[in-house]
């Protein structure tokens, strides 16, 4: 049977850049009218570090939705390698966080603030797992003598494998998975392991970064990988299998920040993310596993009920711009290129609610 029609709980987005001021006004339509929630990167510049910055950054997140729009932040702290674990218990019992984002610092955009000694925040690790608090790894290493396509799966063997071991009780979410490896190991792991896996992960392998010259509209952090990892990628998110789940890690960087000698790293993908992954659920003949993956092993991860709306998708083509053009605050016009630029999709989502 081709399902050509396919209604499924609403999803969130359990991993997202919404960024702050003119630009966050600008992007925040494409999640807030198709997701119910998001877990919220704390990368800005500054980072989220305190209890009190992130109230605000929720506010002005909340402030710039309309009245009818009940889209919830889920915001998170950023680490450091000294964050005060008082900050941490407080803010999760409180509601104020749901999770911590480890950075290393370095890894990528806004992480210099991130953690130079893994080690080092050992009382962070503890306080979370005796609280339930979910840590949120950005799993590369940063050593420039270590390939930057192997990065992923030297993080895992030197310090997630025994990160888990030594905190066995640790919620942890491997985000943006790029590898073959990583799948197989959060898939084969007996601790409260996820991952998230990223709809431009499922899409494009490595020569997307290289077709035709250097392209920076694929250049992001983790970098793509070779196909068979976008094969098992697929396999993974497809699956149904409850370790893995939806999170888009939209990063949107205006055209010009791409479009230079020192490309920033990032994809934008929010505005047709749904469409994207339904579309590779689709190619794997996986349609029946889209809910899970987008609506259900998230929320179950996290401890928070499923969303009672519904989104409605059916199979009908369109076309992607090329460009979204986005009127600032400041009346200056901008520039972004969405994931899929200039491509068809061929599933469209004609009802939420
Ligand atoms: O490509 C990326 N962009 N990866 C990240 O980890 C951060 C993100 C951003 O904030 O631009
Ligand atoms: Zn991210």
């Amino acid at each position: 049977m081709t399902l050509d029609k396919l209604t499924i709980h609403q999803p969130d987005d359990w991993h997202l850049h919404i960024r702050d001021g003119a630009l966050m006004k600008a992007v925040l339509p494409s999640t807030i009218n198709v997701f119910s929630r998001a877990i919220i990167m704390p990368n800005l510049d500054p980072p989220i570090r305190t209890i009190q910055e992130a109230i605000a950054y929720k506010k002005r997140i909340l402030s710039a939705l309309s009245k009818n729009n009940s889209f919830t932040p889920l915001m998170t702290l950023y680490l450091t390698n000294d964050i005060s674990t008082a900050t941490i218990e407080k803010g999760f019992k409180e509601g104020i966080f749901h999770a911590c984002k480890l950075y290393p610092a370095n890894a990528t955009t806004n992480s210099s603030y991130g953690v130079t000694d893994f080690d080092a925040i050992e009382n962070v690790y503890k306080i979370m797992e005796s609280i339930g608090m979910p840590l949120l790894i950005h799993g590369e290493v940063t050593d420039r003598d270590v390939d930057i396509f192997d990065r992923e799966k030297v993080f895992i063997d030197r310090h997630l494998s025994n990160l888990l071991y030594k905190h066995p009780k640790l919620k942890v979410v491997l985000e943006h998975i790029t590898t073959e490896y990583a799948t197989e190991f959060v898939q084969s792991s007996n601790f409260d392991l996820a991952a998230t896996i990223t709809p431009h992960h499922l899409h494009i392998n490595r020569n997307a970064m290289f077709e035709g010259g250097l392209r920076s509209d694929f250049y992001c952090l983790p970098v793509a990988k070779r196909e068979n990892n976008r094969l098992a990628l697929r396999r993974a998110a497809t699956s149904g299998k409850s370790c893995f789940f939806l999170g888009t890690d939209s990063a949107p960087h205006l055209r010009k920040s791409k479009k230079s000698s020192c490309g920033c790293a990032g994809i934008f993908n929010s505005t047709y993310a749904l469409e994207s992954y339904t579309q590779v659920f689709d190619n794997e003949n996986s349609l029946t596993n889209l809910e899970k993956f987008a609506s259900i092993n998230g929320p179950e991860f996290y401890g928070l009920p499923l969303n009672k709306k519904h989104v409605t998708l059916e199979k009908k083509k369109h076309k992607i711009p090329e460009f979204i053009s986005l009127d600032l605050e400041d009346g200056s016009q901008e520039k972004l290129v969405p994931f899929h630029a200039g491509e068809e999709l061929s599933w469209k989502i004609t009802k939420v609610g």
